[in-house]
């Protein structure tokens, strides 16, 4: 039918309007699940009797009756028991609450901390939000460092499982900016060369030292590198700047 239409609109001219299409998905994941061999509900996962204990900690923070609000951390905590998030470790998290699957399903997708796919031994979000295009050497000049160095592009694993590399949005360290996050650790201040060291570093298992990668003498978190520019007084007693006669 349709394609009758367009001969028929073709016959008659050459201004035939296209046919709209959506954009092309750009995210690195496919935001729905797919059964796989290695992801489906059969896929095994059981949370360890540490992982179970550290659960019911996890979930005695939360009110009666809102138990369910746990399923981030008890996700984070599938996780890191695992390595990542396969259907069946997310449906363990959803008996575990006794809340419908889909509700998880919600949450595991929405996140980019948590992977639903294997991912390497050290794991490189890079952020790619304004600051960090911005700041200094900018974050586009460290992810064409990192792919060069490990011959892999975003969203994908080297062949040797060792490292993994995903686009992220800020990550909350943009006055550090560029920076990436690997594993757990933030390393920020990023130059070419650091990066290069880093990777060079985990290449070899040696973790590098976390936080502002500036050097000594800079900053040792987010204040200012050229020092403090306010708050640099002793702090005013209990009192200042009260009327004496109150
Ligand atoms: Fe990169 Fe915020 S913009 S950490």
């Amino acid at each position: 039918m349709l394609s009758g239409c367009r001969r028929a609109l073709s016959a008659v001219g050459q201004n035939v309007r296209q046919l709209h299409r959506a954009a092309p998905l750009a995210s690195d994941k496919l935001f729905v699940h797919r059964h796989t061999a290695d992801n489906n509900p059969d896929t095994p996962f059981e949370f360890t009797a540490d992982s179970l204990k550290r659960a019911q900690m996890i979930i005695q923070n939360y009110p009666e009756g809102h138990e369910r609000a746990a399923v981030m951390p008890l996700l984070d905590l599938a996780q890191r028991q695992h390595g990542w998030l396969p259907i069946s470790a997310l449906h363990a998290v959803a008996d575990l609450l006794k809340m419908p699957k889909m509700r998880v399903y919600e949450v595991a997708t929405f996140y980019t901390m948590y992977n639903r796919e294997p991912v390497g031994k050290y794991f490189i979000q890079i952020c790619t939000t304004t600051p960090c295009i911005v700041n200094g050497v900018g974050c586009d000049v460290i992810l064409d460092c990192i792919q060069k160095e490990l011959g892999i592009h975003l969203g994908e694993t080297t062949p040797d499982g060792k490292f993994s590399l995903l686009e992220v949005e800020c990550l909350g360290a943009c006055v550090n900016a560029p920076m990436v996050q690997i594993n757990d650790n933030f390393y920020e201040d990023l130059t070419v060369e650091d990066m290069t060291r880093i990777i060079n570093d985990l290449k070899q298992d040696k973790i590098p030292k976390p936080g502002p990668q500036s050097g000594q003498g800079h900053r040792f978190s987010c204040e200012p590198k050229g020092g403090l520019t306010c708050l640099n007084t002793e702090p005013r007693g209990p009192g200042f700047g009260i009327r004496a006669d109150l």
